[in-house]
């Protein structure tokens, strides 16, 4: 188009928005080939004045990539790359009607995920976030923070995708019993793994824990409802470190209040930060704040993945122009 030849012509290096916070590696690698403008905390409106100067768009998952934002770019943006897997934050519509190419990193923070879900897994079954608050609150309560064992317990893992399998191989080396959920999952990699793969429905019924590590999808929207609640074993306990879109969060603040799920730790929320906090302040709720594919080693993994991703996009996309 005539906007990418000017891009590629009048200024030979294109230039590249990064909206959050990206590794250094993966910035050195995007310098090299780009102009990169990192403006970070940007308010809808000014990201939608920056991008008609831009070629190309790096986000995690702070940033709404909605049509307004393919609107102001006047066709100039050309990739969109999420920092991250989960793509549910960029209008995947809009970007296709708009001929803009939204890469991910698919595979650098599988390992920090599966380690946060482990991390709250066996924190909430020993109520140590509880019992830390408690002890910085001049406190000594050895009788109210009894926990419950981990082995022999059954964990159900709802999406037996990348991040799932490594949660499961974790969850074995805790002598638990794990079964899985998952329509796509071949099952020769869950018994490769020891797992079971079983029908929605037997997962959530039988299990003690559950961990939920499928993608937010239509389909997958607040499948975790009042239903869902209803069906699970009474006192089971439930983490999220996948989205919080795929809970309906007022069915699980019932099921708390109710005894039937006995505690949650969640990683991940409908909105984030959440506005309504009831959740983050129910005493059998332990939350961190979106922190699955926080680690150095991740985030630096994750930054060379896209950066590489982009940069490969972009190469495509100038030498089919010129
Ligand atoms: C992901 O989808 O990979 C994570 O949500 C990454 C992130 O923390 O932004």
């Amino acid at each position: 188009t005539a906007s990418n030849l000017d891009s590629i012509f009048s200024n030979s290096k294109p230039t590249i928005l990064v909206s959050e916070k990206l590794g250094d590696a993966g910035l050195d690698l995007l310098k090299s080939f780009a102009n990169v403008d990192c403006s970070y905390n940007l308010s809808p409106d000014d990201l939608c004045s920056k991008i008609s100067m831009c070629d190309a768009l790096i986000v995690r998952s702070g940033t709404k990539v909605n049509r307004q934002v393919f609107e102001a770019a006047k066709g100039r943006l050309k990739v969109v790359g999420r920092a991250g897997v989960g793509i549910d934050n960029v209008d995947l519509q809009a970007a296709t009607e708009f001929g803009c190419l939204v890469v991910n990193a698919p595979t650098a923070n599988t390992i920090a995920a599966a380690e946060h879900a482990i991390a709250l897994l066996s924190s909430m079954a020993r109520n140590v976030a509880q019992a830390d608050a408690s002890m910085k609150a001049g406190k000594w309560q050895r009788n109210k923070y009894v926990g419950v064992s981990m082995v022999g317990k059954t964990l159900a893992i709802m999406g037996f995708g990348k991040v799932g399998s490594e949660v499961a191989r974790r969850a074995k080396g805790l002598g638990m019993h794990v079964v899985a959920h998952d329509p796509y999952a071949p099952a020769d990699r869950a018994r490769a793994i020891g797992v079971e793969l079983i029908s929605f429905d037997h997962a959530i019924s039988t299990a003690d824990f559950i961990s939920l590590h499928m993608p937010l999808t239509p389909t997958t929207s607040k499948v975790f409802n009042d239903e869902t609640f209803s069906k699970m074993k009474k006192g089971v306990r439930i983490i999220n470190v996948a989205r919080g879109g795929v809970i309906d969060e007022d069915a699980l603040l019932k099921a708390l209040d109710s005894g039937v799920v006995a505690q949650a730790a969640l990683d991940v929320f409908t909105e984030e930060p959440p506005k309504d906090s009831k959740l983050v302040h129910h005493e059998n709720v332990t939350a961190t704040p979106h922190l699955g594919a926080s680690t150095k080693e991740a985030q630096e993994g994750v930054a060379v993945e896209i950066a590489e991703a982009v940069v490969g996009a972009l190469q495509g996309e100038l030498s089919a122009t010129a």
